[in-house]
This record gives C-alpha cells, structure tokens and sequence, in this order.
C-alpha cells in the first residue's frame, strides 16, 4: 500500500524525472516502496480474478518489480507475459528477481503505457495491479492498450475506490495535515475510483462487458510500528506533506504519524483498512 498516501495527489507524475506512482521518491533501489509486502491480500484476489490460461500471452501495464507479471508467466506455462513500467528503477529490480526467481517466458519493457506501439492484437490478457491509474489522458491509454490485445481478449485491473473508503489514505494524510485532499482528478491513484467514469473510459477505449468486484481487504505497512514509520516515509505525498512544515511542525506531524501508526499496530504487524474495484471487461 505502499504509496497509498502518496496515491492521494494528482501531481504523481514530475515531469523531471520517473513517475512514483508508487509515490516513493528516492535514488536507491533500497528507497523502494514494497508493494508485495503491502498487498499481500489484494494479491491473491487479483490471481484469482486474472485466471491466467496456460497459453496466454499476457500483457502486465505498471507492472513495477514484476511480481503480478512472475505470477502471470508461471500460470501461462505454453505462453508468456510483458511487464511494462515506465520506471527504469522498478524494472531494474523486476529484471533483477526474475534472474533470480525465474520464470525464463517473462520480458519487461520500459514504456510509457499510454503512448507505446505495442504489437497489434497480440496479447490475450492485460493485468494490472495498480497500475492504470496514472494516465493523463485515459480514453487514449485504454484505447492504446485494446489495440495490442486480440478481439476478445480480457482486462483485468486492481484500482482504489474513494479515498474517502479507504482508512490508510484517510489516516496518514490526516495524521500530517489538517488540509484536506484534492479531488481526485487527473492521474492519481483514485483517478478509476468511481464504477461509472470508469466504464465510460473503458467502453470510450473499446471494451464491453464492464463489471465491478469490491475488494474489501487490509494493506500491511510493517511488522510493528517502527517498520512502518520507514516503509511510509517513502510515500510521495508524506515526503511533500512533511516538506511544506517548518521544522518543529514537521517533528510533531512525525510524531502524529508514529502514533497513528502504532495505533494500528497489531499482533502480526501494521495493518489499515482499504476498499479496491477488481475491474474486469473485454476487448470488443
Ligand atoms: C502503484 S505502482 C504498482 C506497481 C505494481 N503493479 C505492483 O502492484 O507492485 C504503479 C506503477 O505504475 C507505473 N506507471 C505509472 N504510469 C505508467 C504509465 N503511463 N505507463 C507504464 N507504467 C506506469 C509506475 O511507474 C509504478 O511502477
């Protein structure tokens, strides 16, 4: 959940360097943001919803360190799956766990979703797992998207509902700020938020057969309160947030935090509550 804070702003993308959908920031591969960690639970609904066939040739879009996009290329053991991510640092772990990890029928390419000229009607199956929520202009990334699958072909996304629905996007921001959040419009990671704008971006794009699954599941920030406090610190919108305070108001904005955070703080680690959208739909 890694970002979830940082999901908040529109202002994911700067143009001067690559897009932190994942909201962390950062030079290190270490200043990653561990989504695995946090999504464990979404992770295995988003398996399941994907239902990848042993031959598909399956397209994985924001796919970042790969693990939806290893997951894919093990089910689809005659087949294969493309990760794309437009962030050289994401990818350059992805690449690095899967030498690791293996399976030898996945690929990543570097690639702004939106824009690039995927092969046309290639693949059976797009993916993603928070990963189409940051297209500046969505009807044309979705379109882009439907071309390089076959008629046909399935989609299936993992998107936040309302920030309002989700406790982790609520509880940190306020934990730091009495302001509240922009409306979600633009790129961002409530930007596929509401059931209707989404289908009418997805059959705008060329898909039908639009269907909605409310996923109802915690997101894990770290092991205790300590753990965590590190985790979303890496979170785009904390950095900006704790950015904006002077120093003594940034210290208590911390300390807020840390105590919001080990409010949270149970047996086996931080959790807070989420609601996400497993949207599915079919390329005409
Ligand atoms: C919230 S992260 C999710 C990463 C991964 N799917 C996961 O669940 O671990 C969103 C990812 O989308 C990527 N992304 C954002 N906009 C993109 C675009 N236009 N094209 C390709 N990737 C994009 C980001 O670089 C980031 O890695």
């Amino acid at each position: 959940m890694s970002d979830h804070v940082s999901r908040g702003s529109s202002d994911r993308m700067r143009p001067d360097s690559e897009p932190a959908a994942g909201g962390e920031r950062g030079a290190a591969q270490a200043d990653l943001f561990d989504y695995d960690a946090e999504l464990r639970a979404h992770n295995e609904l988003f398996r399941a919803a994907a239902d990848v066939g042993s031959r598909d040739r399956v397209l994985d879009i924001g796919c970042g360190t790969g693990q939806s996009t290893r997951q894919a290329a093990r089910a689809a053991v005659a087949g294969s799956a493309v990760g794309v991510d437009v962030s050289a640092r994401m990818l350059e772990r992805a690449r690095r766990l899967t030498d690791d990890q293996g399976p030898p029928n996945v690929t990543y390419q570097r690639a702004d979703a939106q824009a690039h000229r995927f092969p046309a009607a290639c693949f059976d199956l797009c993916i993603s797992r928070f990963g189409a929520m940051f297209f500046t202009d969505p009807v044309a990334a979705f379109t882009n998207i439907g071309r390089a699958l076959r008629p046909g072909a399935r989609l299936v996304l993992l998107v936040w509902q309302d920030r309002d629905r989700n406790e982790w996007a609520r509880a940190i921001r306020e934990s730091l700020t009495a302001a509240p959040a922009a409306p979600a419009c633009g790129p961002g990671p409530f930007s596929l938020a509401d059931p209707a704008v989404t289908e009418d971006v997805l059959a705008a794009a060329g898909f039908a057969e639009v269907g909605f699954t409310d996923v109802h599941a915690p997101v894990y920030y770290g092991p205790d309160g300590a753990g965590a406090y590190d985790a979303v610190l890496r979170l785009w919108e904390v950095e900006d947030l704790l950015a904006g305070l002077d120093a003594a108001a940034a210290e208590q904005a911390r300390a807020r935090l840390r105590a919001t955070l080990a409010a949270h703080d149970t047996d086996d680690g931080v959790y807070f509550d989420s609601r996400a959208w497993i949207v599915t739909a079919r390329r005409r």
